[in-house]
């Protein structure tokens, strides 16, 4: 049995706070897709944690940490991450790497460069899109191919060759073989050094531990707007985000997954191009971004930022199945006399109450709601003590996603949060 936990916005929802809140509860924590994209910013007393590729469970002792074969692996990233908490020696035994998982070489990041400066996406220009090719295309390298690089690294020499050399007769590229040869071979190289010890069949580790009766917490990446199917296409990330994406990148099968939460700002943020209808350009957006911090933990980029979008959010509640949410940065809210909330579309002439393929044609149109100015909800750590408009704030989001909301998180802090 596993519980899920997914982003039902465009990410940064704050699903790293909500995991690392529940992981004292769990045997297992499990990243299932995406990379070194990903950042989830931890504050845990006075120490701020940037995790990227780590799962958020390696804060919690006795947890134990599963980076499955549907993430994508930057290994000097990795490796760097690994040093903010003690190296190798400190994490053997409490993580490990799926031997499937494919590895990003120092080519996919220039690739994901080049490709952004002629077809911009906004992407994270860390290799994600071009190494989820690779495998798609299936001529990518996994982490098996790390750990056996000694025996192979003449056949794995010929492979990058002959694929670098495609990249840059179709003008992708334009670094010479040798060299971007040479500069995967020596990431391949440290990364059997370091990483090899890690590398395991994870996908049979999970099964053990489902026998044995371990409580596995399964946490996604991105969010379901930036999903390659469901997604604002083509401005999405290159995985599978929603919650189907969590058995085909973790190895569990649909019926192990008990339960899925949700996790939503109290608002609405995007990094990156492409379509976002509540998106503030003025004041409004401006104090979100300040008042919430919204900067990329990955890139540092200025988060885009606007009102809550009950459709988007209605929509990935239905795609991931959600049984509750949890609702992430209210406190932000405060101070504000009243707050708007798109609860529909204007496109191609009508109302609508849905999310169109192409939701950049689309023109939210609002309702506004009270806001609590005067009173807060920063640091309150039970219902009640809410304020009243908060609540009912509350009650109209869940009346307008049509699930329940189970958790509110009033701060940063591990403890700033209310369980409903
Ligand atoms: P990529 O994942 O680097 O290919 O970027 C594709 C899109 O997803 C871009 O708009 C990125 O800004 C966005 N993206 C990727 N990872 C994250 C994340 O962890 N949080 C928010 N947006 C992300």
């Amino acid at each position: 049995m596993a519980d899920l936990i997914v982003g039902i916005q465009w990410g940064d929802e704050g699903k790293g706070k909500i995991v690392d809140v529940l992981a004292k509860d769990y045997d297992y924590i499990v990243r299932y897709q995406g990379g070194h994209n990903a950042g989830h910013t931890i504050v845990v007393g006075d120490t701020k944690y940037a995790l990227h590729l780590i799962p958020s469970g390696i804060i919690t002792p006795n947890c134990l940490n599963i980076i499955g074969n549907g993430v994508v692996i930057e290994p000097s990233a990795l490796i760097e991450e690994m040093r903010q908490f003690g190296g190798e020696q400190a994490l053997l035994g409490r993580l490990f790497i799926s031997d499937r998982a494919h590895i990003i070489l120092p080519f996919h990041q220039k690739v994901d460069s080049s490709l952004e400066s002629t077809n911009a996406i906004g992407t994270t220009k860390k290799g994600i899109g071009p190494c989820y090719t690779d495998k798609i295309a299936r001529i990518g390298l996994r982490a098996c191919d790390v750990r056996n690089f000694p025996a192979q690294r003449q056949a794995i020499t010929a492979r990058l060759s002959e694929r670098v050399q495609s990249l840059i007769e179709s003008g992708v590229l334009d670094s010479s073989v040798e060299e971007l040869v040479q500069a995967s071979l020596e990431s391949l190289e440290s990364a059997h050094k370091i990483l090899s010890p890690f590398i395991t069949d994870t996908t049979a580790l999970l099964w053990e531990a489902q026998e044995q009766g371990k409580k596995i917490l399964l946490e996604g990446a991105q969010g379901s707007m930036l999903d390659i199917d469901h997604g604002t296409y083509p401005f999405v990330t290159s995985s599978t985000t929603i919650a189907a994406g969590s058995c085909a990148g973790s190895g569990l099968a649909p019926r192990d997954i008990t339960s899925v939460l949700g996790i939503m700002k109290a608002y609405c943020t995007r990094v990156g191009h492409g379509p976002f209808p509540t998106e503030d350009c003025g004041e409004y957006g401006r104090i979100l971004r300040d008042k919430g911090v919204e900067f990329g933990t990955t890139t540092g980029r200025e988060r885009r930022c606007g009102s809550f979008d009950a459709l988007a959010a209605r929509y990935a509640c239905k795609l991931n199945g959600c049984d509750k949410i949890a609702l992430m940065k209210l406190d932000v809210l405060d101070g504000f006399e009243t707050i708007a909330v798109c609860v529909a579309y204007q496109y191609q002439g009508r109302k609508i109450e849905y999310v169109p393929s192409d939701l950049e044609n689309a023109t939210p149109m609002y309702e506004i709601l009270p806001g609590w100015a005067g009173e807060m909800s920063k640091g309150v750590k039970s219902y009640d003590a809410l304020p009243e408009n908060a609540k009912a704030y509350i009650a109209r989001l869940e009346e307008l996603v049509g699930v329940k909301i189970a958790l509110i998180s009033t701060g940063a802090e591990r403890s700033e949060i209310i369980y409903r």
